[in-house]
């Protein structure tokens, strides 16, 4: 029987009475105005993020605001931001520039900023020096303590800065799901691999898993309130438990959800391919709610770079995997993450790369032009690579793939596929969108009660980016 800390909970019931005394203030208000308070929450980033998000958003609730999409209406503004790429930061700071006026026109508006950009201790400097009307920020590890940093604000009007707390695992926090049928649990936080290139070791702190019964009782809840799609979040969630120093790893921990009852698809992202098992593998491959896709990121098809990348494996392991799971799984659908122009990437390295994908044949990649992070090994090298290379082999990389990806699309026309449907195409509003198990767009006639539901669909037609099909 593992030994269930009482400490996570402790953590976040501390802040029990801030959302209390917040609360009491803004139902205050809206006896006066018969106008509830109103919060406006974005998020940048990955899924962790909007994980991250949806919990702000049920503080936010907690704390007696309504949730708005308009921001200029907003009493309190969250930006949850990312600093994977330059790109992400650039945009976190524009919003945050254009967020001056609306405090200007309210007073009484808060903005606050938290998520992985200002856990950087040169964007906290930037945004108390250069951001006057920021109210507070908050790091990864802290966001807990949000309704704490409002109280805070509004009684001593001092601007907060909270970027770091004890990098703990909190449970206990509200949440408010974006959605009905789709759901994201964390099943792990932080990051130990400390890739060369990468800023989230540093902003997100070790790594650290959630109790097993905890994961269970969320999945479960879940499932009984009628959750279709069910995504286990950690930067490496195959590492999930080496910390707990338990019997038990995250293919033990995805065997046991998958013998929950009910009628629902489990994914996981994202996998480190040194962590990722025979035994992993097995698992997924028996399971009976377990989605036949794999998300791993390969990087690089060049030995050379991968090493630079401090990744820990070579292509010759990474292949070897992808072939276990084809063996295991021929139906799987597989999916990479890939950088080009790390420091020092020759034209052999790319074209190594290349090749990499004529072999793997993934089904998807996400590719991404390398981005300098301040403070991580690979952009302090001298190898840097001028823009105009790296975007030539960005367009070159895409252009190979989409031929791949093509071809791996047509091969299924003539299937039936399950697909979760999720509901008017936002760009064709005639026709319906939905995701097959290996995460595969799907556009289809469809009806407004489909949305949230599996329908299986006949596939017409296969394109690059997504199938086209009908009811089955
Ligand atoms: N933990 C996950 C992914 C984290 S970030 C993993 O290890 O796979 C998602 C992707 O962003 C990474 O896989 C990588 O391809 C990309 N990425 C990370 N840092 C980057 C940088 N500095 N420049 C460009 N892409 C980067
Ligand atoms: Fe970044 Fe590497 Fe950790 Fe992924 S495994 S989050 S790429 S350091
Ligand atoms: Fe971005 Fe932080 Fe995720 S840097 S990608 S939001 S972990």
């Amino acid at each position: 029987m593992e030994n269930i800390e009482k400490k996570p909970y402790e953590r976040f019931s501390g802040q029990i009475k801030y959302i209390e005394k917040v609360k009491n203030d803004n139902d205050a208000t809206f006896a006066e105005r018969g106008e509830r308070r109103r919060a406006f929450v974005v998020t940048f980033g990955c899924q962790q993020n909007e994980a991250d998000g949806e919990k702000m958003k049920g503080l936010a609730l907690a704390m007696g605001y309504d949730l708005t999409q308009e921001v200029s209406e907003a009493s309190l503004i969250l930006v949850n931001t990312c600093a994977i790429r330059e790109h992400a930061e650039k945009r976190a700071l524009s919003i945050i520039g254009q967020y001056k006026h609306l405090k200007q026109k309210n007073p009484e508006l808060i903005i606050g900023i938290s998520g992985c950009m200002v856990t950087q201790e040169h964007r906290e400097y930037e945004i108390k020096h250069s951001y006057p009307y920021v109210d507070f920020i908050v790091g990864t590890s802290a966001f807990h303590r949000i309704p704490e940093l409002i109280y805070e604000r509004r009684a001593r009007d001092k601007r907060q800065f909270c970027r770091e707390d004890e990098y703990a695992v909190v449970e206990g926090m509200p949440i408010k799901r974006d959605s009905t049928y789709r759901a994201w649990v964390s099943v792990m936080y932080g990051c130990n691999n400390f890739c060369s290139y990468c800023i989230v070791p540093y902003v997100r702190g070790r790594e650290r898993s959630r109790q097993k019964q905890e994961v269970l009782r969320e999945v479960e809840e879940l499932v009984r309130a009628g959750y279709k799609d069910i995504t286990l979040l950690g930067q490496n969630v195959n590492s999930y438990g080496k910390d707990l120093r338990a019997d038990y790893d995250f293919a033990d921990l995805l065997s046991e959800l998958d013998k929950i009852e009910g009628d629902y698809t489990l994914h996981f992202m994202t996998s480190h391919p040194k962590d990722a098992t025979k035994k992993l593998i097995d698992v997924m491959a028996k399971g009976k709610h377990i989605a036949k896709h794999f998300h791993l990121p390969m990087q690089s098809g060049s030995d050379r770079v991968l090493s630079a990348m401090n990744r820990r494996y070579d292509f010759e392991k990474y292949i070897g995997i992808v072939d276990y799971i084809r063996e295991k799984m021929p139906t799987a659908t597989l999916s990479s993450d890939i950088i080009v122009g790390f420091p020092g990437e020759s034209d052999e390295d790319f074209e190594a790369t290349l090749s990499a994908l004529h072999r793997a044949r993934f089904d998807m990649i996400y590719s991404f032009i390398y981005s300098p992070r301040k403070g991580t090994p690979a952009a302090e090298m001298d190898t840097q690579i001028p823009d105009k290379i790296k975007s030539e082999r960005f367009d070159r990389l895409l252009e190979t793939q989409n031929g791949i990806a093509l071809e791996a699309n047509k091969k299924l026309e003539g299937q039936t596929l399950r697909v979760l449907c999720d509901g008017r195409s936002k760009n064709n509003s005639e026709m319906f969108t939905g995701r097959t198990e290996g995460n595969k767009i799907v556009f289809f006639d469809g009806t407004d009660s489909d949305e949230g539901k599996f329908i299986d669909i006949f596939i017409e037609r296969g394109e690059t980016f997504a199938l086209w099909g009908r009811k089955a």
